[in-house]
């Protein structure tokens, strides 16, 4: 990019003193030039965001003569490509500056060809499959003149009852920050302006995960320290990678509502990141404000959220109708807004949408064989092996499987929540696939119409298929509608009478798989001992059937992992690895179920420690857990030092064998403990993981190295801080294995 030395009217706060030989971006000087020619109503045009109801045909007229005066900035939801174009040119041609609208979605996980949810795709521990799904979903959904998606959710999900957790990276900072980075890459490209690329949205800031109870849109009490050492990394990174764009979340973060806080929108986001793109809210969060009983009315909001910084408004009209009245009332300044505005034209020149505001409708690229290929590749990899006993699968080739339950053919439902573009007539579903192209002989009843089907009619079909089999494949789960927005459950166990039949389908003796397709981790305690095998396979998108039949006939080893640890019962929520101690931590060798203690025992004969008296203190499966066909042995375990300096880089070693039977994926995960804090340390953090791929028999040396920085923490002082003193280290399957220890001591 060719930098040229101009003189410059105040590009933002921080820029007001800029020294007049400063070197400045053209792109900065255009900005500028532009904002000043512009009006008040105009500039407020652009902090302006609207949509349309998908169910209204034709472009409504005051839409249309708004985008003429320059009073809207960016669209969502237009579904239809002509009206994008119809507005773009009215914008570019006879709107008083002329300038482009940008036009959003939410693409999340895929455009036409639909990936994994993001749950899911997390469960792969694979960036590079991630980046490429996003890469696939930007050239796709730019054909229709998207050039701006709502995605990356960054937000850290604790709680499986909450149905926004399906678009998340699950419970880790670390590695749902990796996510974070493979997403953005992926949507915007090499290069931001290319007609392909799609700005990216880190969303939403912050602390929507931490909904109380799980229930959609509810308050986040999150203290300072977790605040930083936990939710708020991704966000971070999202910065560091060029995230264009940033969305508040609904939530009131104690006490302030997140699209008017400006500790989170100001002082970290703007003042201590310098992040450069814009800030748009969620849908309507700036009047809900109101509802939060933070603001009396709508033009309150509007002062309160502009003060904070929140440079677009999505879908309500409170800077619209309020602005200029706050700015006359001296509430709010023009040299404020002139900033959000130029924040806003900023991206949409780095989009090129200045240059280039009309999109290339190539349809061929839809549904793409590459697509369809990555987004089967995706959902391999996303699929978890939970439990094999006895090594049920994969299933010999030439079996007779029954093939019941309600997502063994549901192809709108594999797709998974958020998925506006997504046709179910281009879904290949696990019956689809085994019965055109497998070699087993396949015997297909339902049993259950959907998901929460509770009638047992068709029952008897079912466990005559059963008995005719050799093996019972169950696709079980959730319809795509119970997870997502607004989609939380209190009871996170299969719906319907799934369990039931499941029950009476064990009594045949006939093996069962349980292949799941949710958004979000199911308590199966009443089942899990009546099934042979599980596979999680979440909502696996387009090519789900497919990605399970290679699965199950074996052509593949699964090699997901959870990305969040999977509770027994509802009631051990929270239930994240990453916890701190107690005072008090369990004695697994002491634990006493409450069935086995003694009437009218002695109360503190239990031994006073933190765990449940009915679940324990174990989950189902704990994070990082994820089975294959082949296993792998580690050894040779080694650290470059026991006693480094501050600011060494530290290099741990691991031989991983491949001592199965066939070629398989392990990711190798590297978990750290620091013992003792000026601030108490979670028992475990996630700290590198590596996926390889082994032939069995073969060997491979996987070196994870990291720096004493990476083991900081946000501490008392309020400043991130490494401590001298000792740390362990894990080289783990899983989060709770510590077969692999190693000690350090940091001087
Ligand atoms: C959601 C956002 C989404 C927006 C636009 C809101 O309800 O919370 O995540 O991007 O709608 O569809």
């Amino acid at each position: 990019m060719s930098i040229s030395i101009v003189l410059m009217s105040c590009n933002n706060d921080k820029m007001d003193n800029t020294a007049l030989n400063d070197v400045i971006d053209p792109i900065e000087h255009k900005i500028d030039s532009i904002v000043s020619r512009m009006s008040l109503e105009e500039k407020i045009g652009q902090t302006a965001q609207r949509g349309k109801s998908s169910r209204v045909k034709k472009l409504p007229e005051n839409l249309i003569n708004a985008v003429r005066k320059g009073e809207i900035g960016s669209f969502l939801n237009i579904m239809d490509k002509n009206d994008a174009k119809q507005l773009q040119k009215i914008a570019v041609e006879e709107s008083p500056s002329k300038i482009p609208l940008i036009f959003a979605r939410d693409v999340i996980h895929g455009f036409k060809t639909i990936f994994p949810i993001p749950l899911g795709q997390a469960a792969s521990f694979n960036p590079e499959l991630v980046r490429e799904g996003s890469r696939i979903a930007a050239i796709e959904a730019s054909t229709s003149g998207i050039r701006w998606t709502f995605a990356p959710m960054l937000d850290i999900s604790r709680d499986p009852r909450w149905g926004r957790i399906a678009e998340s990276a699950g419970e880790d900072p670390y590695l749902t920050s990796i996510m974070a980075e493979a997403y953005i890459k992926g949507f915007q490209g090499e290069d931001l302006s290319s007609p392909t690329s799609m700005a990216a949205c880190a969303k939403h800031f912050i602390g929507y995960g931490a909904a109380e109870g799980g229930r959609d849109y509810n308050t986040a009490n999150i203290n300072e320290y977790l605040l930083h050492n936990v939710y708020l990394k991704p966000f971070k990174t999202a910065v560091d990678v060029g995230s264009a764009t940033f969305m508040t979340s609904f939530n009131d973060l104690n006490g302030i509502p997140a699209s008017a806080n400006q500790y989170v929108l100001k002082d970290i986001l703007r003042d201590q990141w310098d992040f450069e793109g814009f800030v748009v809210s969620d849908w309507n969060s700036v009047i809900e404000m109101v509802n939060h009983g933070f603001a009396k009315d709508a033009k309150e909001a509007a002062e309160k959220a502009a003060n904070a910084m929140l440079d677009m408004e999505m879908t309500s009209t409170a800077y619209q109708d309020h602005m200029k009245e706050l700015i006359q009332e001296g509430k709010f300044s023009e040299k404020k807004l002139d900033h959000m505005v130029k924040n806003i034209l900023r991206i949409k020149f780095r989009l090129g949408l200045f240059e280039n505001p009309y999109f290339n409708p190539n349809e061929d690229i839809l549904y793409d064989k590459k697509h369809l290929a990555s987004a089967e590749e995706t959902a391999i990899e996303s699929t978890v092996l939970l439990k094999n006993k006895n090594n049920i699968l994969p299933i010999p080739i030439t079996s007779k499987v029954a093939i019941i339950g309600p997502l063994a053919n549901a192809p709108h439902e594999q797709l998974g929540t958020w998925t506006f573009d997504g046709e179910k007539e281009h879904t290949v579903t696990p019956l689809d696939v085994f019965k055109k192209d497998s070699n087993y002989s396949v015997q297909y009843s339902a049993g259950l119409s959907y998901s929460r089907d509770r009638s047992t009619t068709g029952f008897g079909e079912a466990i005559k298929a059963a008995k005719a089999s050799d093996v019972i494949l169950f696709f079980a789960g959730e319809e795509a509608i119970l997870s997502g927005e607004a989609h939380s459950r209190a009871n996170i166990n299969l719906p319907g009478a799934q369990e039931k039949l499941i029950s009476e389908l064990a009594k045949t003796n006939k093996p069962i798989v349980l292949i799941l397709m949710a958004g979000r981790p199911i308590t199966l305690g009443n089942i899990i001992d009546k099934v042979d095998g599980i596979l999680m396979a979440w909502h696996p998108g387009t090519m789900g059937g497919s990605a399970l039949k290679n699965i199950i006939t074996g052509k593949v080893s699964p090699s997901g992992k959870l990305p969040i640890t999977w509770p027994k019962e509802v009631g051990q929520i929270p239930i994240h690895y990453n916890h701190k101690n107690t005072g008090r931590p369990v004695i697994p060798e002491e634990f006493v179920h409450m069935d086995s203690i003694p009437i009218a025992a002695w109360q503190s004969s239990l031994g006073n420690t933190s765990h449940y008296l009915d679940a324990g203190f174990l989950p189902q499966y704990p994070f990082g857990y994820g089975l294959g066909y082949s296993d792998f042995a580690y050894s040779d375990v080694t650290i470059s030092t026991t006693n480094p300096n501050m600011g060494d880089v530290i290099t741990v070693r691991v031989k991983i064998t491949n001592i199965g039977k066939m070629k398989a994926k392990e990711t190798v995960q590297l978990y750290f403990r620091d013992l003792v804090g000026s601030l108490t340390r979670p028992v475990k953090e996630l700290l590198r993981f590596e996926k390889i791929t082994l032939d069995p028999g073969v060997s491979k040396e996987v070196i994870f190295t990291f720096s004493t920085d990476d083991l900081a923490f946000y501490g008392p002082d309020k400043k991130w801080i490494t401590e001298a003193g000792a740390f362990k280290l894990w080289v783990a399957k899983h989060s709770l294995d510590e077969t692999n220890e190693l000690e350090f001591v940091l001087r």
